[in-house]
C-alpha cells in the first residue's frame, strides 16, 4: 500500500529559505565534508559498481540492472522497476551530517522515484527523489525509522522533465537541524529537519524503502552517485552538477594583451594560393604542372574544326618561362572555330555582373592572324562572356581584354575559358600561347590580387600578425625546392615558379613574397617572416661553410620588406610597386627545426642568422622554431596538433609557469586534426580552450595561429583545415568561428579569473577594455549545459551587452553545401548585478560582452 510523507511546512511549519540568490549561503558554516562513496558507473559491463572514493563499497546490480550511456564519463546505471544496486552494509550515518548527490535522467516522470537511500528497518533513512505527491524533486527524511513518523520534505522548485539529465545533491546538516535540494547546482529549499537516527541497512541506488520493503523504483538512467560525510560549501555542490563559479578579477589588470595576440598562418598547402587565395582562376598559366602534356588545357574544335595542342620549347618566352601551348590548327571550315581552353582550378567560377580581367602572351605563326575571341563557356557551352583580340603577330607580345558577364545569370562554377580563332586563314597554321591569365576583381583591387570572399573571411578574424610563407612550403624537400623568394618576386613572366615539393604540387609563383607581405598589410597584419635557414625536409642541412649566401639571402629579404627605397632590395621593393616599408617586427629562422637531428640549428644555423640580422636590424625580434641555448631568441615558436581535442584543451596550461623572464612563445600552429577537410565543433571546442590559456598567459605567449588556414575542398593536402573553398564559395570551420570570437573579444588586459567545479569540462579567460567592457569567453565541453554563477569583483554591476554563443552537436563539421551548419548566434543582454548566474549550452564557446557599470 502506498503511504505518503506528509510536506513538512503542514508537519512543521518552518520553511526556512525558498530559492535563493546565486550568491546565498548556508544558514550557518557547514562541517567539513569528506567523501565516503563515489560509485562512477563507468565500469559498463558486469554486476558490480566499484566505490572509487576508496571506502570500500562496492554496489552490486540487481534484478537486471544494466547499463546506459553516461553524463559523467563514459557510461551510468540503467534501472527500470525491480531493478537496482545495493552495497552490502550502510555507507552512511544518517545521524550525523550527510550529503548525498546523484545524476538523473528519467525515462517517465511517473510515480514516487528514489534514486538514492539508505534502508532502515521500516524505512529510507533519507530518499532523494521524486515525488508523486508533487511531481518535483525531492530530498525526504522521516524523524524515525518508522512509516509512523513525520516527514521532512526539500522539494524543487523545478518541474523535471524525462529524458533530460538532473544532477541532484540532498544535504542533512545536523549541527544546523536543516535539510536542503539542490538541483543542478542551484538550491531549491531548506527546511528546517531533525533526523537523529541512523539507518542500518545498505545503501540503495534506483529503489526506496519503505514498510520493510524496497519500493519507489526508477525508470531511468543514474550517475555518478556520491555520498559525503559533512556537508559541502554552496561552491562546490555547484561543482558536483558540473558547474561551478567563475571569479572575475575587474579590479586586478593582468597581463596586457599583444597586438598580435591571435594571428594567421599561410603557405602553399591545399592550394592555399594557387587555386585559393591567389586569385587566378587559369590553372597551369605557365604550363610547368606536366613536363610531359598540357595538363588542364586542351583543344577547341568547333564547327568541324581540327586542331591539335601540344607543350613546346621551341619558342620560349624569356629564360624563366621557356614553354608555350602549341596550338595547330588543322581544317576550319567557315562557322568552325579553333583554340585552346582552361579548366581553371576544378572549374572556373562565372558569376553575375563582373568584369574578368584576361591576359596572356601570344606569338602567331605565318599566316595565323587572328583576331581571336575569347569567351566563358558553360561544359555545355553557354556562353557567359566574350572579348575581341583583333590581332595577333609573329613575335611574342602580352595581350588583354576585358570579359563582362551580364547581370543575372546564375554563378556556377562548371566552365572553362576559351580562346579561339575562326579565320580561314588560320587553317594549318600554328600560335604559341603563354601566361595565359584571368582575374576577377581583386580584394581592394589590387592587380595580382587576391580573391575577395577568402579575404573578407580572413580580415573578418583581425589577425595581429600573418606569418608567411610557411611551414614545410618554406623548407620544401631539397636545396632546390625551397621558398627561394628572389625567384618569385617582380613580373609574373620572370617568375620561373618551382615544385612545391613538401606539398606536391606545382608553385607558379604568382604568390610570391610582395604578394604576401602585401596580404599581410591588407589584412591589417603585420608579417611574422620566416626566412629560409638552410635545412629542408628530406634532412639536407646547409654546412656551415656554406651557409654564408643563405644568411645573406635572408638580410636581403629583410631589405626587400623594409630597407628604404636607396638600399639594393628596398630599391626592388619600390619597382615592384610597393615603395613604402613593410610593418616588419619579427622574422623567424626556419621552421620546425627540432626535426633536425644533426643539432645543427643550435650549433651554428640560428646563431649565423640571429647574429647577422640583430647586428642589421636590432630592433627587429628573432623566433626560433625550437629551443635553442647558443642564443636567447626572443620568442620561441611552438605547435601543436593533436586528433583528441582534450589534448589540446589540456594544453591550455602549458605557459602558466614559464619563465616570465626568458624568451617569450607563440605557437605559430596549432589544431585539432579532427574531421576533414575542416574540422568538428568538438576539434573548435579543444582549440577555443587552448587559446583562453594562451590568452590568459598574455604576458608569455604574444599569438597564436591555427594551421592550415586555407583548403581547396578539391585538393587537400592536410586532413584539417580552417576555410574551405571551391572556385565559387567559402566557408569558415567551427574553428574559424571560434577563433573569430575569441579575436573579436580581445579587450587591453587580461582580467585574473578563477573557475572553481566544472568537473574539468569548462575553460574560461576574461579581459577588459577601456571604456567599461568586459570580455568573458567561456568554453563547455561537457555533454550537459553548466550553470555558472559569474562574479564580477570590482564593479558595481552590468548594465547590458551581449552573448554570442557557438554550439551544436560536437561532431558537426560545416561544408560547402552547409556553410554555417555551426555559427555563432548573437543575443543582447539586458542589466544584471555583478554577481549573476548563466548557463553556458553544451558543447559551446560563449563570449560575454559585458558593459559594466
Ligand atoms: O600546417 C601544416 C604543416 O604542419 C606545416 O607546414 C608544418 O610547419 C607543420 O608540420
Amino acid at each position: 500500500m502506498r503511504r505518503r510523507i506528509l510536506a513538512p511546512a503542514v508537519v512543521l511549519g518552518l520553511v526556512l529559505f525558498g530559492v535563493q540568490s546565486a550568491t546565498a549561503g548556508h544558514a550557518s558554516p557547514p562541517a567539513a565534508a569528506t567523501l565516503i562513496g563515489h560509485w562512477t558507473f563507468d565500469e559498463g559491463s558486469g554486476t558490480t559498481a566499484a566505490d572509487s572514493s576508496g571506502s570500500g563499497h562496492p554496489l552490486a546490480l540487481q534484478g537486471g540492472a544494466s547499463w546506459a550511456k553516461g553524463v559523467v564519463g563514459p557510461s551510468a546505471l540503467a534501472v527500470s522497476p525491480q531493478q537496482d544496486a545495493a552495497s552490502a552494509v550502510p555507507v552512511i550515518d544518517t545521524s550525523n551530517s550527510f550529503t548525498v548527490s546523484a545524476w538523473v535522467d528519467l525515462a517517465n516522470t511517473i510515480g514516487y522515484q528514489t534514486f538514492v537511500s539508505e534502508d532502515g528497518s521500516q524505512v529510507s533513512g533519507f530518499y532523494l527523489q521524486l515525488r508523486a505527491d508533487t511531481g518535483r524533486f525531492a530530498f525526504t527524511r522521516l524523524g524515525y525509522d518508522s512509516t509512523a513518523a513525520y516527514g521532512m520534505i526539500a522539494t524543487s522548485t523545478i518541474v523535471p522533465q524525462p529524458g533530460v539529465w538532473y544532477q541532484l545533491t540532498g544535504e542533512y546538516d545536523a549541527r544546523a537541524q536543516t535539510m536542503s535540494l539542490y538541483v543542478d547546482g542551484a538550491l531549491q529549499q531548506t527546511i528546517h529537519a531533525l533526523a537523529p537516527w541512523s539507518a542500518t541497512g545498505p545503501l540503495a541506488v534506483g529503489r526506496g524503502f519503505f514498510g520493510g520493503s524496497p519500493t519507489d523504483w526508477v525508470s531511468g538512467t543514474i550517475d555518478d552517485v556520491r555520498a559525503y560525510a559533512g556537508t559541502l560549501p554552496a561552491q562546490q555542490v555547484r561543482a558536483l552538477a558540473g558547474t561551478g563559479s567563475i571569479t572575475v578579477r575587474e579590479d586586478q589588470a593582468g597581463p596586457a594583451l599583444n597586438p598580435t595576440q591571435l594571428g594567421a598562418f599561410l603557405e602553399e598547402i591545399n592550394h592555399s594560393g594557387d587555386g585559393g587565395v591567389y586569385a587566378e582562376l587559369v590553372r597551369n598559366r605557365d604550363l610547368k604542372e606536366s613536363s610531359s602534356s598540357p595538363v588542364y588545357w586542351s583543344a577547341v574544335q568547333g564547327g568541324g574544326a581540327s586542331a591539335g595542342i601540344a607543350l613546346d620549347s621551341s619558342q620560349p618566352l624569356n629564360s624563366a618561362n621557356p614553354v608555350s601551348l602549341k596550338l595547330t590548327v588543322g581544317s576550319l571550315p567557315a562557322g568552325g572555330r579553333a583554340g585552346i581552353a582552361n579548366d581553371g582550378y576544378f572549374g572556373v567560377p562565372v558569376t553575375p555582373g563582373t568584369m574578368y580581367h584576361l591576359s596572356f602572351y601570344a606569338k602567331a605563326g605565318a599566316s595565323f592572324a587572328g583576331p581571336l575571341t575569347a569567351s566563358l563557356e558553360s561544359s555545355t557551352g553557354r556562353v557567359w562572356a566574350t572579348a575581341t583580340i583583333p590581332a595577333v603577330t609573329t613575335s611574342w607580345a602580352r595581350y588583354t581584354a576585358t570579359l563582362t558577364t551580364a547581370r543575372g545569370i546564375p554563378a556556377t562554377l562548371d566552365n572553362r575559358l576559351v580562346i579561339a580563332t575562326s579565320s580561314a586563314a588560320a587553317a594549318g597554321a600554328s600560335a604559341w600561347f603563354t601566361l595565359v591569365s584571368l582575374f576577377p576583381p581583386t580584394y581592394g583591387g589590387t592587380a595580382n590580387g587576391l580573391r575577395v570572399d577568402l579575404m573578407q573571411k580572413l580580415a573578418a578574424l583581425h589577425p595581429g600578425y600573418l606569418r608567411i610563407p610557411g611551414g614545410n612550403y618554406l623548407e620544401g624537400n631539397t636545396l632546390s625546392t625551397y621558398f627561394n623568394w628572389k625567384l618569385a618576386i617582380g613580373p609574373i613572366e620572370n617568375r620561373p615558379g618551382h615544385l612545391n615539393s613538401a606539398w606536391g604540387y606545382w608553385s607558379q609563383d604568382g604568390m610570391g613574397l610582395l604578394e604576401y607581405l602585401e596580404m599581410a598589410e591588407e589584412l591589417g597584419a603585420q608579417p611574422i617572416l620566416a626566412v629560409f635557414a638552410g635545412y629542408t625536409l628530406d634532412h639536407t642541412v646547409v654546412p656551415q661553410g656554406q651557409l654564408a649566401p643563405y644568411v645573406q639571402d635572408a638580410l636581403d629579404e629583410i631589405q626587400y620588406a623594409i630597407g628604404p627605397t636607396t638600399s639594393t632590395w628596398g630599391a626592388q621593393r619600390a619597382a615592384d610597386g610597393h615603395p613604402a616599408p613593410f610593418d616588419l617586427h619579427y622574422v623567424e629562422v626556419g621552421n620546425e627545426d627540432q626535426f633536425d637531428i644533426s643539432g645543427s640549428y643550435n650549433a651554428y644555423r640560428f646563431p649565423m642568422f640571429y647574429d647577422a640580422i640583430k647586428a642589421a636590424y636590432p630592433q627587429l625580434k628573432i623566433i626560433a622554431t625550437t629551443s635553442v641555448t647558443s642564443r636567447t631568441p626572443d620568442v620561441i615558436d611552438d605547435h601543436y596538433y593533436s586528433n583528441d581535442p582534450s589534448v589540446i584543451a589540456g594544453d591550455a596550461h602549458n605557459y602558466d609557469s614559464t619563465s616570465r623572464t626568458g624568451p617569450k612563445h607563440i605557437v605559430g600552429e596549432y589544431a585539432v586534426t579532427q574531421g576533414s577537410p575542416t574540422g568538428t565543433l568538438a576539434g573548435a571546442l579543444g582549440e577555443a580552450a587552448f587559446l583562453t590559456g594562451l590568452e590568459r598567459d598574455a604576458d608569455v605567449v604574444i599569438g597564436a595561429s591555427y594551421a592550415p588556414l586555407l583548403v581547396n575542398v578539391n585538393a587537400v593536402s592536410w586532413p584539417t583545415n580552417l576555410i574551405g573553398y571551391n572556385g565559387l564559395v567559402s566557408y569558415g570551420s567551427p574553428s574559424y568561428y571560434a577563433q573569430k570570437m575569441l579575436g573579436d573579444s580581445l579587450g587591453d588586459h587580461v582580467a585574473p579569473s578563477q573557475i572553481v567545479g566544472g568537473n574539468g569540462n569548462l575553460w574560461t579567460v576574461a579581459s577588459t577594455k577601456a571604456g567599461n567592457t568586459t570580455y568573458l569567453t567561456v568554453v563547455n565541453r561537457s555533454a550537459s549545459p553548466a550553470t555558472v554563477d559569474v562574479d564580477l569583483a570590482g564593479v558595481a554591476g552590468v548594465t547590458g551587452g551581449t552573448s554570442t554563443v557557438l554550439t551544436g552537436n560536437p561532431d558537426a563539421m560545416n561544408s560547402i553545401a552547409h556553410p554555417a551548419a555551426i555559427s555563432p548566434a548573437t543575443s543582447r543582454l539586458g542589466p544584471a548585478p555583478a554577481s549573476f548566474r548563466h548557463t553556458f549550452p553544451a558543447s559551446s564557446v560563449t563570449v560575454l560582452a559585458l558593459t559594466t557599470g
